[in-house]
């Protein structure tokens, strides 16, 4: 007996589950009115053959899956495409709503679409957000972010947040009674960024204004000691910045007096040897040197040779240069 009764109770259990999965466990995709393409349940690539379905507002074949080309049926190639062995929708619109289907070697797999238009909400990190949703006479609230429940108020009062949402979220009290159902998060996180909506009823209906799109900014935007310490860093930055300015206009500078004293030294050096005599005489002076044994005669007699140098050729000092050097010895 009891084991009859245990089997009718799973049998049971098991008859509530398949009428769930058929009625309400029908899957429902929000998705945003012109974002960028949505690609719908279904994977191809693992069936035979595969083919996507809408019934609204007339029953038609969007695409069709076989022997691994995947191929889009007339009159939908504007709006589908195909891609990897899935169907994409390039741009959401609000008549793209609707129950479609998902057959793989003929197991079906339904979807409900639902496109919805956002409204954004631009938040400082670790600031407080109310999101406005109204809705009368409704048994519970839902609200959702990117498909996981943020909070979820049932008709006997009891709130249950969702995960890492404990003691962040929060509702007015006797919400149903009034119809605000206006969520307020306190703290807001980087991770809270994206879209929430507003469901009433076991999700089947929506509150009004029901989508929202949150965007988080960093907290560097918000006022407070951390605007201060990036002032406290533009300060010394722009200091760096001065600093670096003077140092390679002064180096500028420096070089360019460094660089007038080696001209200016080096004109001094070579003015007068330039007007004594030219490189020939000096090298000729050098050779006399080296020759000559009696220093004092030598000094003077280049002064001389240098002069007639000057005035007469190369060739004739050369000789000259011989006949002093031939005359050295005597
Ligand atoms: C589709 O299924 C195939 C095979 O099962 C798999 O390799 C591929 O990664 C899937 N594609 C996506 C986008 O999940
Ligand atoms: C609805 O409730 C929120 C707090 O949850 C409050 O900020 C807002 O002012 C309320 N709206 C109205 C119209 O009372």
């Amino acid at each position: 007996m009891k084991n009859t009764l245990k089997l009718a109770f799973l049998l049971m259990i098991f008859v509530v589950n398949l009428y769930e999965a058929f009625s309400q466990g029908i899957k429902t995709d929000f998705v945003l009115v012109n974002t960028p393409p949505y690609t719908f349940l279904g994977n191809g690539s693992s069936c035979e053959r595969a083919e996507w379905r809408k019934s609204f507002p007339t029953d038609a074949t969007i695409a069709t899956y076989q022997n691994k080309i995947c191929q889009i049926e007339k009159g939908f190639h504007e709006e589908y495409i195909c891609k990897e062995n899935h169907l994409l929708l390039n741009s959401p619109k609000y008549t793209d709503s609707g129950p479609y289907e998902f057959f793989c070697n003929g197991v079906k797999k339904a979807l409900k679409l639902d496109v919805l238009y956002a409204v954004k909400v631009y938040m400082a990190e670790m600031h407080n957000i109310t999101l406005d949703c109204y809705a009368a006479n409704v048994n519970d609230v839902t609200w959702l972010h990117k498909d996981e429940i943020v909070l979820h108020y049932k008709k006997d009062g009891t709130i249950i947040p969702g995960k890492g949402y404990e003691r962040r979220v929060s509702l007015e009290k006797n919400c149903l009674k009034t119809g605000n159902l206006s969520l307020t998060i306190t703290e807001v996180r980087k991770t809270d960024a994206g879209l929430y909506l507003c469901l009433t009823d076991d999700e089947t209906t929506k509150g009004y204004p029901h989508t929202y799109l949150l965007h988080v900014n960093e907290k560097r935007s918000s006022p407070g000691n951390q605007t201060d310490s990036n002032s406290n860093e533009a300060q010394t930055l722009s200091f760096y910045k001065t600093l670096a300015i003077v140092f390679g206009i002064f180096s500028c500078i420096l070089i360019l007096v460094v660089v007038i004293l080696l001209y200016k030294l080096y004109c001094l050096t070579s003015k007068p040897s330039n007007g004594q005599s030219t490189p020939a005489t000096a090298s000729y002076h050098v050779q006399k040197s080296d020759d000559g044994t009696i220093d004092n005669d030598n000094t003077t007699s280049p002064k001389n040779e240098s002069q007639l140098m000057v005035n007469h050729p190369v060739q004739e000092s050369d000789t000259t240069g011989n006949k002093s050097s031939t005359t050295k010895p005597f």
